[in-house]
């Protein structure tokens, strides 16, 4: 990768895609299988368009050379190998340059369920085919360029919530349902079906009350938020960013 990060690049890291093992591949295939019925059924239309675009495969780890080469055209992502968790204001330089830190490595067969960190699993079955809609590929940008102004820790904290509860965990009505498009929800059995089962209740999403909303990362969710459009989760960045800074949208 070319890109000259200040803060990202000692956390830049390669996938060695032909060591990956038969029984990873498997392992990959089988985390998909039990995945698919409720994304077939409950993932949004965008996550739906977007999995196809960028050629997930069933079967087969995603090669993230391959997946950054489909995406590139249609919103400028890449999805770009990193070593492990990233430093904030890592993060935050990579999603300001269209570059979404991806881990490699893949849980192992024991922990189907639950990994403390993020593995690629999370990472790109969760994450990635957001990154072929538009408007989530601009807020992405967007949130990663806000954020890099500034090291004010509630704001930080604040932002941290409207990126928890969309990018994380987000909701979105489309056709009168309830449909998932957060990485959280896709890729956990546990998580989505608390959703679907009404354990959780899931509020209209709005500004002010993601920002109030504390992030509890080591409890299944009892509350979270629905956006009715991408557009509306855009507009709320905006608004935040207006919020803080004080400053009009550039
Ligand atoms: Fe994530």
């Amino acid at each position: 990768m070319e890109n000259n990060f200040t803060y990202a690049a000692p956390y830049l890291g390669r996938q060695s895609y032909e060591l990956y093992s038969e029984d990873e591949h498997a392992t990959w295939a089988e985390l998909v299988r039990r995945r698919t019925p409720q994304i077939e059924q409950f993932a949004c239309r965008e996550y739906l368009e977007g999995y196809q675009l960028i050629g997930m495969e069933e079967a087969r780890l995603p090669n993230l050379k391959r997946i950054s080469e489909k995406l590139m055209p249609r919103t400028g992502w890449s999805t770009t190998p990193v070593t492990g968790f990233l430093p904030a204001p890592a993060f935050f330089e990579m999603l300001a340059n269209r570059e979404f830190p991806s881990t490699t490595w893949l849980r192992d067969r024991n922990s189907l369920e639950y990994t403390p960190e993020p593995d690629i699993f999370h990472d790109v079955f969760g994450h990635v085919p957001m990154h072929a809609h538009k408007v989530f590929a601009e807020f992405l940008e967007r949130y990663g360029e806000i954020c890099a102004t500034t090291e004010d820790p509630d704001v930080l904290e604040q932002l941290g919530r409207l990126f928890w509860y969309t990018v994380e965990f987000g909701l979105i009505r489309q056709g009168g349902e309830l449909k998932m498009f957060g990485s959280g929800i896709i890729s956990s059995h546990g998580e989505c079906t608390n959703v679907l089962e009404g354990r959780c209740e899931v509020r209209r999403f709005e500004l002010d009350a993601v920002l109030n909303t504390t992030v509890k990362v080591d409890e299944i969710h009892k509350v979270l938020f629905a956006i009715d459009s991408f557009d509306q989760m855009y507009e709320a960045l905006l608004q935040a960013e207006l919020k803080f800074f004080d400053a009009a949208p550039k």
